[in-house]
C-alpha cells in the first residue's frame, strides 16, 4: 500500500497568539488536501488557540518539543500527558536546533520517543548531517547511529507510526536545499536502517521526510522520490507557499 504523505509545518518561535490565529485562518482554505497529512507544529503557547482555530479542518495539531517525563520538577518544560489532553497528535522531538543549543543528546531523544508513544503521540524524529560531517562522507553512518539510538525499545508496532525527518543542518534555513537526489539517498538509507532493526513491514510502513529550505518550487520534485514521504517545513511554512507545498503535485 503506498504510504500517505505528510506535510508539517514547524513554526519554531514564531507567532504570538493573535498572530497564529491570524496565521491559521489565511492558511486554512490553502492546505485543504485528500491525500497529505498536514500538520501545524506551533509553539506551545499557541496550542490552544490553533486547535481550537483549526476544528473541523484537514490540519492537525502538533508540539515542538516535549520533556521525557509526567510531570515534576522540570521548570519550563511541558509533558506529554499535557499535549495530548490539549489535542496535539504529533511532536517533534531532537530537532538539530534543540540538539545543538538546548544540548539534546541522542540517549535523551530515546526517552522522548518512547514517552511520546506512551501517551499517544507520534514522533517525528529528526536526524541530519552538518556540513563538515557531509564532507567527511560519515552523513550515512551519523544518521543511522542516531536513528539506532533514538528507536531503543521502540516496538515495530509503534515504529510502523512514526515520522522520521531527514533535516541536513546546512539545508535549513539557509535556501540551500539538498538536491533530490541527496535527500533520497539517506531517505533510502534511513528505510534501510529501519528495514535492519525491524522487518520490511515496519520500513515499508515508517513516513520518512525531507527539510531544509523546502518551498514550493522544489517540493514536488523532493516528493516524487520513492523514499520521501512528504516534508518538514520551517520559513515557507509561515506563508501562503505552504499551501504549493502541501499541493505539491
Ligand atoms: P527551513 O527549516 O524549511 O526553514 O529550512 C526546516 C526545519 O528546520 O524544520
Amino acid at each position: 500500500m503506498a504510504r500517505r504523505k505528510i506535510v508539517a509545518g514547524n513554526w519554531k518561535m514564531n507567532k504570538t497568539p493573535k498572530e497564529a490565529i491570524d496565521l491559521v485562518n489565511e492558511l486554512k482554505p490553502l492546505v485543504v488536501s485528500d491525500d497529505v497529512d498536514v500538520v501545524f507544529c506551533v509553539p506551545a503557547i499557541n496550542i490552544l488557540t490553533v486547535g481550537e482555530a483549526i476544528k473541523g479542518t484537514n490540519i492537525n495539531l502538533g508540539a515542538q518539543n516535549m520533556y521525557h517525563e509526567e510531570s515534576g520538577a522540570y521548570t519550563g518544560e511541558i509533558s506529554p500527558n499535557m499535549l495530548q489532553e490539549a489535542g496535539v497528535k504529533y511532536v517533534i522531538i531532537g530537532h538539530s536546533e534543540r540538539r545543538e543549543y538546548f544540548k539534546e543528546d541522542d540517549e535523551m531523544l530515546n526517552k522522548k520517543v518512547l514517552k511520546a508513544f506512551e501517551h499517544g503521540l507520534t514522533p517525528i524524529l529528526c536526524c541530519g548531517e552538518s556540513l563538515t560531517q557531509r564532507k567527511q562522507g560519515i552523513y550515512i553512518d551519523w544518521i543511522r547511529m542516531q536513528i539506532k539510538i533514538a528507536f531503543q525499545g521502540v516496538t515495530a508496532d509503534q515504529a510502523k507510526t512514526a515520522v522520521i525527518a531527514y533535516e541536513p543542518i546546512w539545508a535549513i534555513g539557509t535556501g540551500e536545499t539538498a538536491t533530490s537526489d541527496q535527500a533520497e539517498e539517506v531517505c533510502a538509507a534511513v528505510r534501510q536502517c529501519i528495514r535492519e532493526i525491524y522487518d520490511d513491514a515496519t520500513a515499508e510502513a515508517i513516513r520518512i521526510q525531507y527539510g531544509g529550505s523546502v518551498n514550493g518550487k522544489n517540493a514536488n520534485e523532493l516528493f516524487s522520490k520513492p523514499n520521501i514521504d512528504g516534508g518538514l517545513i520551517g520559513g515557507a511554512s509561515l506563508k501562503a507557499d505552504f499551501g504549493n507545498i502541501v499541493n505539491y503535485k
